[in-house]
């Protein structure tokens, strides 16, 4: 049988969250989300500056502390879980604004991803050190092994934060916002890596703010105001949608609607 990555009959859902929100003090930054992630899609989340996008993958990721909902992956709840726990069920991230260790190389920052720097023997090593090669190759940041962060340009800040990411070999890899900063080649090279990435069944879900890129690598959108999911299906449809359109998007939809 073959497995189209459109086929739409009853996908798994590989995340669920029911009823999510996060408050800070009086700002209702997510604000009840109840939306699934189906395997092996790429979904992507659009919403105007402080509609909540990083605050929910922050509390996907656990970092961030719920007002109230459930978080299940894979079937299980893990809202209770600790943050440094979460990438051990299969979920990765990057961040907004790139974190790296400075005092590290570009291998080592890797390594980090597939804990092959803290535990496990010799041979627990070796396997660590050939996913973090592989990452790397996957991400265009293989020649710069030796090189600290500090020593970077933004854009391959960015591709060894996704190498760490994918080195992890998650189930479900979240990206807020890997291509702020770089331009059209690099982001189709991004776009090129997430296609790839689905090709061999990797959930992800990305915010993003470029329209264009969204729409030509996502499966299906969702579009947050204000806390909320306002729209959420086929990408051409979501950013052609007249809610999306007010809340956000203004000329650029229409663009490339
Ligand atoms: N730790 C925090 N404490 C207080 N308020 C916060 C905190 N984190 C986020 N907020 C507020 O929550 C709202 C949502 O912020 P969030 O960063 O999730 O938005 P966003 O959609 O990711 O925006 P952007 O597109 O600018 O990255 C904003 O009003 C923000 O100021
Ligand atoms: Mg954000």
């Amino acid at each position: 049988m073959s497995r189209s990555q459109n086929d739409s009959a009853d996908p798994r859902m590989i995340f669920e969250a029911d009823d999510v929100a996060v408050h800070f003090g009086g700002v209702k930054a997510v604000d009840g989300l109840t939306f699934g992630l189906p395997e092996g899609k790429i979904i992507g989340i659009l919403g105007p500056n402080g509609s909540g996008k990083s605050t929910l993958v922050g509390a996907i990721t656990r970092h961030v502390p719920l007002t109230r909902g459930t978080l299940k992956f894979l079937g299980k709840d893990y809202a209770g879980d600790e943050p440094h726990l979460v990438p051990h069920r299969g979920i990765a991230r990057t961040f907004q604004t790139v974190r790296l260790l400075e005092e590290r190389n570009v291998l080592e920052n890797v390594l980090l991803g597939t804990d092959s720097l803290t535990a496990g023997g010799r041979a627990a090593r070796r396997l660590g050190q050939e996913r973090a090669e592989q990452a790397m190759a996957r991400t265009g940041c293989d020649h710069l092994a030796k090189v600290r962060p500090d020593e970077l340009s933004y854009g391959n800040r960015r591709r060894v934060e996704i190498a760490r990411a994918i080195a992890m070999e998650p189930k479900l890899l979240l990206l807020d916002e890997p291509t702020a900063g770089m331009g059209r080649a690099e982001k189709e090279e991004i776009s090129t890596l997430m296609l790839s990435l689905r090709a061999e069944g990797l959930t992800q879900l990305i915010v993003e703010h470029d329209v264009q890129m969204m729409v030509d690598t996502c499966d299906s959108l969702l579009a947050m105001n204000f806390g909320k999911l306002i729209v959420e299906g086929e990408p051409r449809e979501v950013v052609r949608n007249p809610a999306v359109q007010e809340a956000y998007l203004g000329k650029q939809a229409v663009k490339h609607a």
